[in-house]
């Protein structure tokens, strides 16, 4: 079937479309029908089907003949060591895990909150919990302790899953110390930590509480797998949005395991067997999808790689990684392939390695910039597709189905939208857009089978966010087009929300933050461009009346207090002081005018601005730290 066929089948018959899909996973028992419509533009699908996310990611394939296939390949150039766990070495590990779990009392629905890096573990904390139906919430290694007890405050777990540390090239990040700080702040206290101690910087374990992770599995009795609805949360992940309360996106267990399942060969062009690669982190929403969930569903050997692009040891290594584990299909974020470049621009690391292995690339997270893509193509010799999705989708809305029928890649665009995804650009009284004429990007509800129900205990923010602008229609927080060939365009995001180095981050968080330092009268934070990271957030501060120290020493806190409480991934290290913001004769900030002045793009003054002469002010103060040169 060509790619308009398959998508045009799942617009028609949607039901019909994602029953059939759905016979690609197992079932305790097979749902009675794929979409469940719960009134108000709420959704569900497969709800009342029986399964289980760990049978299908790991026990189904040692129950057909995988047992001795590797299910996870650790490669760590930051510890200098590798290893590889078969499905039946992974069922055992969360089996045991998960019966850890069990003997402290988690059950199906208790919340169980993940701080691990790039470790086969993390990997296997997921799935113990999918076994047992617990719900899991990873939080990313780079946040602070205050970002990690809003999400202990929010999903209150029962457990918390830990390592003692994590690596940075040259720094050992301490996370138990993290942890207690952020469980002292939180309000909620979980019953039990479990923490995984590594040898770089074994953790001080507090009694009555924590627990050492080989220890907590001694004696238990291996957990089997527990059967839980199709509705039932597989897992919450925290997103960032407008405000700095984080978002709790709740990811429905059977949609998720079907629509991925899809995904792999039809986007991925991966068959069973095929070892698959997301250099991410399981932090984010692409580690949970394409480094865990989507190729063990799939049956496939997926990479967990704790190292960097570039530095550890150098701008081959995601070349090593490929040749070394047979890479068929790798998927980063083009910051990554703009770090190697940077680095190595000729290309001479990619010559040490033989390739051939690689079908294609595949980009997402972020803007891919022609530049990226087109050195990448040249270098690897392989089509390089850019993707479009989000923490919210779990996968695809718009990419290139490559396993299904590769289509012409138009340079700039991530291509079309996926099944199930009625994407539409609307204009903002509603109204559907002509082809290339800019506008909101929707999707039409229902969102197809994976994609977030509503938000963790907070449906009325779900509304709120994402359904009330465009009534019957997902709103996607993008601005875009759609051209005539039906081949999407990215432009801007129309919220708070920016990204740094494929992160998405919020600059309203960053203002919470900022506002909150004494000397702060008023503040705001705006994403402007850099070569490397795409963006990088920048804070225009005013002082409080009569403040006269140094504005340096001001700045220099500021920057800490965002690195101390939302933590070192926001990448906040710009600072400006100015006398006023620009704003609206309303008092809105012209954010997006200042966004033009640093990156140098041309602007038209805003009709309705209070005060022009600032907006002068604030170029030359920007062009002190390298800004506004257009
Ligand atoms: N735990 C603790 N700290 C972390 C972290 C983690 N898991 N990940 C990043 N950090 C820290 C970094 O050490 C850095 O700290 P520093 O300010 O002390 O140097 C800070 O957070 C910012 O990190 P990052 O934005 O990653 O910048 P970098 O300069 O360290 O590295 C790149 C730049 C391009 C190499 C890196 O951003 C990268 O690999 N990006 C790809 C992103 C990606 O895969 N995104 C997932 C979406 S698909
Ligand atoms: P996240 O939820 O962290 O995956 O971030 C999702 C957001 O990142 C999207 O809403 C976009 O703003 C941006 N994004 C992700 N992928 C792409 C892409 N391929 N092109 C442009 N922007 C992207």
């Amino acid at each position: 079937m060509t790619y308009r066929e398959v998508y045009q089948a799942s617009m028609a018959d949607p039901e019909g479309f994602w029953m059939q899909a759905s016979e690609t996973i197992d079932w305790t028992q097979k749902p009675s029908r794929a979409l469940f419509d719960r009134g108000e533009h709420l959704y569900e699908w497969f709800a009342d089907g029986l399964t289980n996310g760990c049978y299908n990611a790991v026990d189904r394939h040692v129950a057909t003949g995988r047992g001795d296939q590797p299910a996870i390949i650790h490669d760590s150039p930051v510890t200098g060591t590798k290893s590889t766990l078969t499905y039946a070495e992974l069922q055992t590990r969360v089996a045991n895990l998960a019966g850890a779990l069990v003997a402290r009392g988690v059950t199906k629905g208790d919340r169980v909150i993940i701080d691990m890096p790039m470790v086969p573990e993390a990997l296997e904390a997921m799935l113990a919990c999918a076994r047992i139906g617990a719900v899991h919430s990873v939080v990313f290694g780079g946040f602070a302790a205050q970002e990690l007890a809003v999400r202990i405050d929010d999903c209150q777990p029962k457990a918390i899953l830990a390592a003692s540390c994590g690596l940075e090239p040259g720094r050992i990040v301490e996370y138990k110390p993290l942890l207690d700080g952020a469980i002292e702040f939180a309000n909620h206290t979980p019953e039990v930590c479990i923490i995984l101690q590594r040898e770089q910087s074994p953790a001080d374990l507090t009694p009555g509480r924590d627990l050492d992770w080989h220890e907590a599995q001694q004696g238990v009795t291996p957990a089997d797998c527990v059967p839980v609805e199709g509705n039932h949360p597989a897992y919450i992940l925290y997103t960032s949005g407008t405000t700095g309360a984080p978002k709790g996106v709740v990811r429905p267990t059977a949609g998720h395991l079907v629509a991925l399942h899809w995904t792999m060969k039809n986007i991925y062009q991966c068959d069973p067997g095929d070892v698959f690669w997301a250099a991410s982190d399981v932090g984010w929403v692409v580690g949970h999808s394409y480094i865990c969930y989507a190729p063990l569903i799939h049956g496939n050997t997926t990479v967990v790689f704790e190292g960097k692009p570039v530095g550890t040891p150098d701008a081959g290594t995601f070349w090593r990684v490929i040749e070394e584990h047979n890479v068929r299909s790798f998927f980063t974020a083009p910051t990554a392939i703009r770090a190697v470049k940077r680095e190595d621009p000729k290309g001479l690391e990619r010559q040490r390695y033989d390739l051939s292995c690689l079908r294609a690339l595949y980009l997402a997270g972020e803007r891919a910039d022609p530049d990226t893509i087109e050195w990448a193509q040249d270098l690897l010799g392989v089509p390089v597709y850019d993707h479009w999705w989000q923490t919210e989708t779990g996968y695809t809305i718009a990419g290139n189905p490559a396993g299904l029928e590769a289509l012409p890649v138009k340079i700039g665009s991530p291509t079309v939208a996926m099944p199930g995804y009625d994407v539409q650009i609307l204009d903002e009284a509603g109204h559907r857009q002509a082809p290339g004429t800019l506008g909101a990007i929707t999707i039409k509800l229902p969102l197809p089978p994976g994609t977030l129900p509503t938000l963790w205990n907070a449906t009325d923010r779900f509304r709120n966010s994402y359904l009330s602008t465009f009534p019957g229609y997902y709103e996607t927080g993008d601005a875009g087009m759609i051209d005539d060939d039906g081949y999407l365009y990215i432009m801007a995001r129309t919220d708070d929300v920016i990204n740094v180095a494929g992160h998405r981050l919020s600059t309203g968080a960053m203002e919470e933050v900022l506002a909150g330092h004494p000397d702060v009268a008023e503040c705001a934070v705006v994403g402007v461009a850099d070569p490397l990271k795409g963006q990088v957030p920048l804070g225009l501060l005013c002082l409080t009346t009569g403040v006269n120290r140094p504005h340096g020493e001001i700045t220099a806190e500021c920057v800490k207090r965002v690195r101390d409480q939302i933590g070192p991934v926001a990448a906040f290290k710009l600072a400006l002081v100015v006398d006023r913001l620009p704003k609206t004769r309303s008092g809105k900030i012209l954010r997006s005018t200042v966004v033009k002045i640093a990156d140098g793009a041309d602007f038209k003054m805003p009709a309705t601005i209070d005060d022009p002469a600032i907006l002068d002010e604030i170029r030359t103060a920007l062009q002190t730290i390298g800004y506004a040169k257009g």
